[in-house]
């Protein structure tokens, strides 16, 4: 059976951890998580299922050389997937914000990634309720949901687990039919 692919990217290392869990948990399903700002569009595209995980950094951007790090992230890799042909693939999205102090922008990298991947004609799952954070606007809410798994290391890490079992047992099925 076809492995996940796990990409992530990060400046402080809690998106990092969060993929190292979700490995964990997925056990012989996934492949070992990858930086994204460490990979080629080759190794990306040879997945057909992919778990995609990233912070929110400056004013609700993608982390990258101009939110200050020191390596290419996520602001450098999408836009070589402008043009690719994602057909055929399925994605789901998680992403690290602090609701508490950019409520304006909260976890915005998961619609950022989110639209990117649809654009290329991938399908994107694992959808998950708003209920039960507090903010007031995020690029990644359509409706009552976020476009893939919010998790808020700063101010509600003792419901991580919890929301992370829920969110693989949603999306396995999906990713590895
Ligand atoms: C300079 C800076 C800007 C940030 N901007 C946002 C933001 O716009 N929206 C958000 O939800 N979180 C924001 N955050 C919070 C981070 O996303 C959060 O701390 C996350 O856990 C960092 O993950 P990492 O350790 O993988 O880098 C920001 C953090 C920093 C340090």
């Amino acid at each position: 059976m076809a492995k996940i692919g796990i990409f992530f990217g990060t400046d402080t290392g809690r998106t990092r951890l969060i993929a190292k869990q979700i490995a964990k948990k997925l056990g012989d399903a996934a492949d070992a998580p990858v930086n994204i700002g460490r990979t080629t569009l080759a190794d990306f595209l040879a997945y057909d299922a992919l778990i995609l995980g990233s912070p929110t950094l400056g004013d609700g951007e993608l982390p990258g050389l101009s939110t200050g790090l020191s390596q290419p992230s996520w602001e450098e890799f999408l836009p070589q997937l402008a043009g690719a042909d994602l057909a055929g693939k399925t994605a789901a999205v998680y992403g690290l914000g602090d609701q508490k102090k950019y409520p304006d922008e909260f976890v915005d990298a998961i619609g950022l990634i989110h639209d990117a991947l649809v654009a290329g004609g991938a399908r994107l799952v694992g959808h998950w309720p708003t209920e039960g954070y507090e903010f007031a606007t995020s690029r990644a809410v359509v409706g009552d949901h976020f476009l893939g798994l919010a998790i808020d290391q700063i101010n509600q890490p003792v419901l991580t687990e919890e929301r992370l079992n829920t969110w693989l047992s949603q999306i396995q099925p999906e990713l590895s039919p």
